[in-house]
């Protein structure tokens, strides 16, 4: 970042507010429903005073929007929709001027079936050098009408599609709009590189990868059986050495970061990927997974921790645009359809135990070693729209009465309560619609009142800064209870209470912070579904 000299001991990344902004979605500048480039330009004022030190923009590239912009037909150029070349120019230097670094995807898995790649290895023959860019392998069966194996995709049944007439069938991990790229192919990686420094030379800060687990595929492309268990499509032997290979390009950009959009069941294996050799960083989405779980978020919190041994500090995730968001997750009783999140909502969401739980939620994220990432609106406590008319769906994961899919976590953000779409566009036809609930969730409605979810997230963030937080070891307390965690770090103590009922802390303080203003410890009893930050008393 040229607003801040890196410390090479402790470089900027690893202790990062990030703020995800998903861009159709965050601010319209232009009053055609879709949020843009100038819309974030727009609002850089407000993320300053939130306390973020780091964008990171979904895709902004060329694309038919197949996948929101995760299909991209030019890495090179702005889809009109969201601006033009001078947007990010503009952006980058004013997120610059105000103390922002600016992270940018870099989906490298696949490109758009519409890239000019993938239409001239169409036009080639089975066997060509355009076709080595891609997976093609032949149909099976005389008139090659099978797919090449059982293979499944993340969004459809099989991960294989064939162009109309031809004998060869492609393979696509996500949908059948985004072809994978071969990463054995030099000519595609030296396109990447290229790429990458394309975006660095315009100042862009960071990369977060997408799909970071997937670019290798199983070699030997046999059928899985069903005793296999591990998908061919992710985790394949290889990965690991092209990250290596990531790496000591970025080394060369020393004040830039790569960060791994890595999913494993085991965090364990998504550590595997950061190093001194490997990527800067992964997001910790087994923090994200454990729900309101005492013990799997202690465990998994220790588990990411670990990291640090490597020189790598997780960013910690509650939620993001592939995920129902944390408020109503948390609203629920039971579990039930987590970690996915994507299926039909099992019960409504109680949106008062969302909201307290978010509250003591981000005292804990807040309070944790590292980087973390929030999600746009969640510093408003933003629900999911879980009314959503079908007929409004866009994500190519919908599947009607399956599977809602992802465009309720993904719904236009509300900036002023009168105006129309809630201040997000001039006009209120938005690409998604907002329900009316988001009315009371709005900006204005929040920043001047001091008991808000907003409120609550900009005095942590500063708390956080201001007692290093980011940078102290964590170490966590012994509790009486089984529901009550308590950590200290920075010679703070955090200590959150799962359960339902009051529980009498061991430790007595001055409230530093707590999760809702009516905390007042009375005999030393916090509420349940409550957290508190104190400054311990000297003993
Ligand atoms: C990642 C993105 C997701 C996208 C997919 C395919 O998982 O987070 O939104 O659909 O990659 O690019
Ligand atoms: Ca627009």
């Amino acid at each position: 970042m040229t607003t801040t000299t890196t410390n090479v001991a402790y470089p900027w990344w690893q202790e990062a507010v990030i703020y995800q902004v998903y861009l159709p979605s965050f601010a319209d500048s232009n009053g055609d429903g879709i949020g843009d480039l100038p819309g974030v330009t727009s609002r850089l004022a407000y993320l300053a005073e939130l306390g973020v030190t780091a964008l990171w923009v979904s895709p902004f590239f060329t694309s038919p929007q197949a996948d929101n912009g995760y299909d991209i037909s030019d890495y090179y150029d702005v889809d009109p929709r969201y601006g033009t070349l001078d947007d990010v120019d503009m952006l980058v230097t004013q997120a610059h001027a105000h103390g922002m670094g600016l992270i940018i995807d870099i989906v490298a898995n696949h490109t758009s079936t519409e890239h000019p790649w993938f239409k001239e290895a169409l036009a080639s023959p089975a066997g060509s050098p355009a076709r080595d860019r891609y997976i093609f392998r032949d149909g099976r069966g005389d008139d090659h009408a099978k797919a090449p194996n059982n293979w499944t995709s993340m969004f459809s049944e099989s991960a294989w599609a064939r162009p109309a007439g031809d004998t060869q069938w492609y393979l696509h991990s996500f949908s059948h709009k985004q072809a994978d790229l071969n990463w054995h192919n030099t000519e595609v990686k030296d396109e990447f590189r290229r790429i990458m420094q394309f975006w660095m030379a315009r100042g862009v800060d960071g990369f977060r990868m997408d799909a970071a687990m997937c670019m290798m595929k199983r070699a030997d492309f046999a059928d899985t059986a069903p005793t296999d268990t591990n998908d061919p499509l992710l985790h394949q032997p290889g990965i690991l050495d092209l990250h290596r290979e990531f790496r000591s390009f970025m080394n060369e950009y020393p004040e830039h970061c790569l960060i791994g959009e890595v999913l494993a069941n085991d965090q364990r294996q998504v550590l595997d990927y950061v190093g001194p050799d490997k990527l800067h960083q992964v997001f910790a989405f087994n923090y994200q997974y454990a729900y309101w779980n005492r013990t799997a978020l202690q465990n998994t919190i220790t588990q990411s921790l670990q990291s640090a041994n490597v020189g790598s500090m997780p960013i910690w995730v509650t939620s993001s645009h592939d995920q129902v968001r944390h408020v109503s997750r948390l609203g629920l009783t039971v579990p039930g359809h987590l970690p996915g999140g994507l299926g039909p909502m099992s019960e409504q969401p109680s949106w008062s135990l969302g909201q307290a739980r978010a509250r003591a939620m981000i005292c804990m994220t807040a309070f944790l070693p590292g980087a973390l990432c929030l999600y746009y609106g969640e510093e408003l406590g933003l629900p999911d729209h879980t009314q959503l008319e079908d007929r409004y769906r866009k994500d190519p994961r919908f599947q009607p009465s399956h599977y809602n899919g992802r465009d309720g976590c993904r719904i236009p953000m509300p900036w002023d309560s009168n105006a129309p779409a809630f201040g997000f566009s001039t006009q209120t036809d938005t690409w998604l619609p907002q329900p009316s609930c988001y009315h009371h969730y709005a900006v204005d409605r929040q920043q001047h009142w001091g008991g808000s979810m907003l409120t609550l997230y900009r005095q942590l963030l500063a708390l956080r800064k201001q007692f290093e937080l980011a940078r102290h070891p964590l170490q966590w307390l012994p509790t009486l209870r089984n529901d009550v965690l308590m950590a200290c770090c920075g010679g703070l103590v955090l200590a959150i209470n799962f359960g339902h009922t009051s529980v009498r802390l061991p430790t007595k303080g001055t409230i530093v912070a707590r999760s809702h203003p009516h905390i007042a410890l009375r005999n030393g009893m916090l509420p349940g579904n409550a957290a508190i930050w104190l400054r311990p008393e000297q003993q």
